[in-house]
Formats: C-alpha cells, structure tokens, sequence
C-alpha cells in the first residue's frame, strides 16, 4: 500500500474511493460475462439486487460521470480498495483482494496510455524488480479489430474471436481452432487468426488501410514509452485482449517474466463506459493491480513485503515507567520520524531484541542525566549490530553530543536521511 501510494504521488494522481455495495445492474450491463459469473450478489432488505464490487471501474465512471463538469480535466484518480469475487480459489486468485486502480479520464491520446503502463512499471521498480522479472504485453482493440477486419471477420463476429484471442495462450490449439469455428469464421479467417498471434504487425507489408491507421496509434504508444524509461519492459502481443467487455483501445497486462503466475495487473482504454452508464462521453483509460500475485512474485524472488518497521526504538533503563521515554519518541516523531517504544515495563536487553524483531533502524537510549543534559546513546541495528557507524546518520552523530537535541538538529537538516 504504501509503495501503491508513493507511486500514484509520483505521478500525481489523487485518491478517491467509493461504495462497496454496489447496484448488480452497474455490472451486468457493461463488465462481460466473465466478472458477471464471479458476483458476490443478493438481494437487500429492501428488494434491491446488490453486489459487493468485482472491480472498481465501473463505480469510478458512475462518480465521475456525476460530478464531470466540476472536475478539472484530466482527472487522475487512484485508489486501493478491496474487491470480492467469488472464483475458484487457488494460486493467484481469492475470493476477496486489495486491488490499486490508477485511471486517466478525459484524455483520448495515447499519451495518457503510456502515462499509466509507466506507472504500473514503476510500481515494479519500487518493490526491486526488473525487466528480467516481470514483462509487460500490450496490444490495442483497434488494431486488432482492423486485422480481423483485414482477415475477413464482420463485425457481428469479433465478440466472439476476442474471447477466443483471450484464451489462446492458456487453452490447446484444437479447443481454439473448434471455438473460432464455432464463431462462424472460415478456414482463410481461422488460419489469419491463429497466426496473428504471433506476427510482427509493427512492420506488416500489404497492410489495409484501416490497419496502417490503427498502428499509427500504436507507433506513438511505443515511442513515448521509450520517452518514459520503460521501453525495455514492454512488447507487443496481439492475444492480450482482456476478458472484460468494456475496452475500446490499448490494452496491457503484467505477468512474471518466467510464466508461472496469473496476471500481476491489467488494464487499458474504455472510451465508451462513461457515456453508456448514462454519463457525459468522455475518454479513459486505466488499470488494476492486485496485492496477491503481486505478493507471491515478490516472496518468489525473495523481496521483503514487509515496509513498515520503525526508524527508531526508544528505551529506557530505569524500574519504573520512564515519562521521558514518551517524551523522546514524541519528539522524533513530530520530527517525521516512526518510532516505537515497549508499552509495559522491560529490561533493556529484552527491549533491544524487542526492537530487533520490529525491524527497528537504530535504538535509542536514554542515558542517565537525561533529564539535565538530553544525555542519548544511538545504536545501530540489524546486521552490523551496532558496533561499526555505518550509515549516514551514525556517521553525522559521530561529530556532535550524544543528546536529543543533537538527533533532532541531525535530522532537522538532513531529512531524506530516515530509511
Ligand atoms: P482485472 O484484470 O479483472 O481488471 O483485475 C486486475 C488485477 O486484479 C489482476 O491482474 C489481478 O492482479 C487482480 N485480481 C483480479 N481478480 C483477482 C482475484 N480473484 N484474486 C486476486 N487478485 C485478483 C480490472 O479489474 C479492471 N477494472 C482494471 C481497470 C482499471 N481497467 C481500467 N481501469
């Protein structure tokens, strides 16, 4: 959560969140079949038909709609709610997660794409990984739809090949040979649908011009992805599609470089959602990620999950309850600094492991006289045990008092200097 929100300030977007008991209708009507089959759905007190939310974009476009002539454009809007979704439980995918949605709305060009597959790619470099770990495919409707067209499907039949597309990854090649038949496509279609996949559209020969109007979007996409630094991360893959019905334009998914895990995060384009759920017609585009394939790549490759331990553990040596322990950690505190002490009596070598299994950054503490002179000991802990003044701020102690007042003035001038 906390390297979501750092990221989303980054890039500055602004958080939001909404209901999460929702009308059923708000889904039914423009997510797909699939998340439709995957509601957590009743009926209330009152008669209504509710779901808890599957997802959050449908719930964002409904409040903006609401208000979009009061907002500045475009919105950039985040959020990290929990969502519900009743699936089959296994690796990768619960019944209930925490899931970041990073959305732009009100911004038709595909500047705004790139903007939001920077920030899903940040987010990876946040946590330590690279573009050896984690891959990011994307593909666009509109170009997938002017190379269907180009292949001989209609209109009426695309639905149906974008299920198939969606799918053509993870299901043998006879279940989608039988499924595109089964979509009323002939043998010339089949055949260009299932090499699609794996030709280098960037540079086809012989292109309609419905096709070579659909990459110029696309040539641009990847040209400011390169402006962006995450170039490196990204490829074309015409078979991501996306299995929710309501996207219009450049999609994407994150998946692990190796290929064992679900997707770690997905989004892309729905110009139209807005305007169909009864709001203004505006343009968007978004993405989602969820914490437990996140979760699951991060312990895989051995990265800490755990962020929140303490800068600093206050201690004290006297029996009775020290009120200038209290007093320490507020002072460091109103300092900018996290800090924790023991809340019941302890002897110190209890309060140093204490603060070791926190995680805690430095110990500090009170020495005698403290009332009179502000007199402090720093230790540092983890790996060094303290013993040689290894970081910057030991190293800046090293020149002054061993006081509070000395800690304070340090990190008063140096405030980066905090893990
Ligand atoms: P989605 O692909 O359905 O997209 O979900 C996005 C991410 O949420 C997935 O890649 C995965 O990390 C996580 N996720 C989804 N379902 C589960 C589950 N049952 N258990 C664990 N993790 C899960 C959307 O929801 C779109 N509304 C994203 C979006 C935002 N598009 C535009 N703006």
């Amino acid at each position: 959560m906390k390297v979501w929100r750092a990221v989303a300030d980054r890039f500055a977007f602004v958080e939001f969140d909404g209901p999460p008991l929702e009308p059923l209708e708000l889904y039914t009507k423009k997510s797909g079949e699939e998340i439709v089959g995957q509601l957590y759905n009743f009926t209330d007190k009152g008669g209504r038909e509710v779901a808890l939310r599957p997802e959050m974009t449908p719930t964002l476009a409904r409040m903006v709609s609401a208000k979009a002539n009061a907002l500045r454009k475009p919105i950039r809007w985040f959020c990290a709610p929990q969502m519900f979704r009743y699936e089959r439980q296994q690796r990768g995918r619960l019944r209930e997660h925490y899931q970041v949605n990073y959305d732009i709305i009100g911004e038709a060009d595909v500047t705004a794409d790139a903007e939001l597959l920077a920030v899903a790619i940040d987010i990876m470099r946040e946590f330590g990984l690279t573009s050896r770990d984690v891959r990011a495919r994307f593909s666009d409707r509109r170009l997938l739809r002017a190379l269907l067209h180009q292949a001989g499907v209609t209109e009426g039949q695309i639905p149906g090949v974008f299920a198939v597309l969606d799918k053509i990854k993870r299901q043998p090649e006879n279940v989608s040979l039988e499924r595109l038949a089964a979509a009323g496509l002939n043998a010339t279609a089949i055949d260009a649908v299932m090499s699609m996949t794996t030709a280098d559209t960037l540079g086809v020969s012989g292109a309609s011009a419905e096709v070579e109007r659909a990459l110029e979007p696309v040539r641009r996409y990847r040209e400011h992805l390169s402006h962006l630094g995450v170039n490196e991360w990204v490829e074309l893959d015409l078979s991501i599609v996306r299995g929710l019905a309501y996207y219009t334009g450049v999609v994407f998914e994150l998946f692990d470089a190796k290929g064992e895990l679900r997707a770690i995060a997905g989004g892309g384009r729905y110009d139209n959602l807005l305007e169909s759920l009864g709001g203004e017609n505006l343009p968007a585009a978004g993405f989602a990620m969820g914490d437990v394939v996140l979760t699951e790549l991060l312990r895989d490759r051995g990265l800490n999950v755990t962020v929140n331990s303490p800068d600093f553990w206050v201690a004290g040596d006297s029996s009775e309850h020290d009120p200038n322990v209290m007093r320490t950690a507020t002072a460091l505190r109103r300092a900018g600094a996290s800090v924790e002490y023991a809340l019941r009596k302890q002897q110190l070598p209890k309060q140093r492991k204490a603060a070791q299994s926190a995680g805690a950054a430095y110990f500090v503490i009170l020495e005698d006289g403290f009332d009179k002179s502000g007199a402090i000991r720093v230790e540092e802990l983890g790996e060094s045990g303290g013993r040689d003044a290894a970081s910057p701020l030991m190293r800046a102690l090293a020149d002054r008092p061993a006081t509070l007042q000395s800690l304070l003035a340090v990190l008063g001038d140096n405030p980066g200097m905090l893990p």
